[in-house]
């Protein structure tokens, strides 16, 4: 009931200020009596994927709580799991506003943030103020500034800050709003990097005797030929999942409409079939030996149903989120 009031409210503003406000609101009312407004008691749908058992296989997809600052709110609507991210190791601005921009004809969204984050130190103080005790992901990245020849550096880097803190790790090389990123998703400095990520997974795992699994997240702007080898290669270095996908550069299906040519990732309905589509490449690429987690364009159960009958293990919802609210986290969750 709540959530369709403010909803219209923040839909009549900047969508980044609606969105810093929201975000200001979840954190400070988290531990209040305001909970109530969010919080809900979903049936328990227990999975176990990468050996770490998940309530349920719905989890918030990365880059809405970049800083970590709402934990405790989003696992009181129910998430399965939560993802944080993309942090940097160092804190950045991002790219300059406006840059995000909603086009409610299609329930979707357009963002160019360019991981804008309060950097690594940062978040690892937030997840540790949290008492939520479910599963959470970090989501790590490279800031705007190192090359891509160093991009590994910060990786390793993120995964030495995260690793002690977290249930698993998502390597986010497919970000289309950091210069040449995405590069990073293919040929030798795929395989180069995922091998610094393996060897240093390894390290970690003898230092805290903990295993922490990394997965790999990928864009849908992929033909099935570049699927194909990306799978291999998350194989060949023994990656232990991958998030498919990341938002869409094509604007095919939202062409006329309003902010529709603003730069960016686009996500919602129209990258839905698109990220369903590699999912189920990725998914006959790889048979059983690794997890998928399904997101793009989850919008309602029978969307998250597409994804998991295409291969997927758990699902990630944002732009559906933003959309629908807590009641979708509900409606899939009790549908599955
Ligand atoms: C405003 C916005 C910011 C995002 N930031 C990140 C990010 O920092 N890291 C990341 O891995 N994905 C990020 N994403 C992508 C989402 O996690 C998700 O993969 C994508 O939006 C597709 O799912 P959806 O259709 O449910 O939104 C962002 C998406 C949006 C809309």
């Amino acid at each position: 009931m709540f959530y369709p009031i403010a909803q219209k409210i923040m839909f009549a503003c900047d969508a980044e200020r609606s969105h810093n406000f929201a975000l200001g609101s979840l954190k400070c009312l988290a531990h209040t009596p305001f909970n109530a407004l969010w919080r809900q008691q979903l049936p328990a749908k227990p999975v176990t994927v990468a050996g770490i058992t998940f309530d349920n296989p719905l989890g918030l997809a990365a880059g809405l709580d970049k800083n970590a600052e709402c934990i405790d709110a989003f696992g009181q609507m129910g998430f399965g799991f939560i993802e944080v991210g993309t942090v940097t190791p160092r804190p950045q601005l991002g790219n300059d506003k406006p840059r995000i921009f909603r086009l409610p004809q299609s329930e979707a969204i357009i963002n160019r943030m360019g991981f804008n984050n309060k950097g690594v130190d940062y978040l690892v103080e937030n997840v540790k103020k949290a008492s939520y005790k479910g599963v959470l992901g970090i989501n790590i990245g490279k800031n705007k500034d190192t090359p891509n020849e160093q991009g590994k550096d910060d990786y390793v880097h993120c995964m030495r800050k995260v690793y002690a803190h977290a249930s698993y790790i998502t390597v986010n090389i497919s970000s289309p709003n950091t210069p040449g990123l995405r590069d990073l998703q293919f040929g030798d400095a795929l395989f180069d990097l995922l091998q610094s990520v393996k060897n240093e997974q390894l390290d970690l795992q003898a230092q805290y005797d903990k295993y922490v699994p990394v997965f790999v997240k990928i864009a849908p702007d992929m033909d099935s030929v570049a699927v194909q080898q990306v799978a291999e290669t998350l194989l060949k270095s023994k990656m232990d999942g991958v998030i498919a996908t990341n938002t869409t550069l094509d604007r095919s299906l939202v062409q006329g409409q309003r902010y529709a040519d603003e730069a960016g990732g686009l996500s919602g309905l129209p990258v839905r079939d698109k990220s369903t589509e590699v999912l189920r490449q990725l998914r006959l690429a790889v048979g059983a030996k690794l997890p998928i987690i399904g997101v793009g364009g989850i919008s309602d159960a029978q969307s998250a149903q597409e994804k998991l009958a295409a291969g997927a293990n758990l699902l990630q919802v944002y732009t559906g989120f933003i959309y629908h609210g807590p009641a979708l986290i509900k409606q899939i969750v009790t549908s599955l």
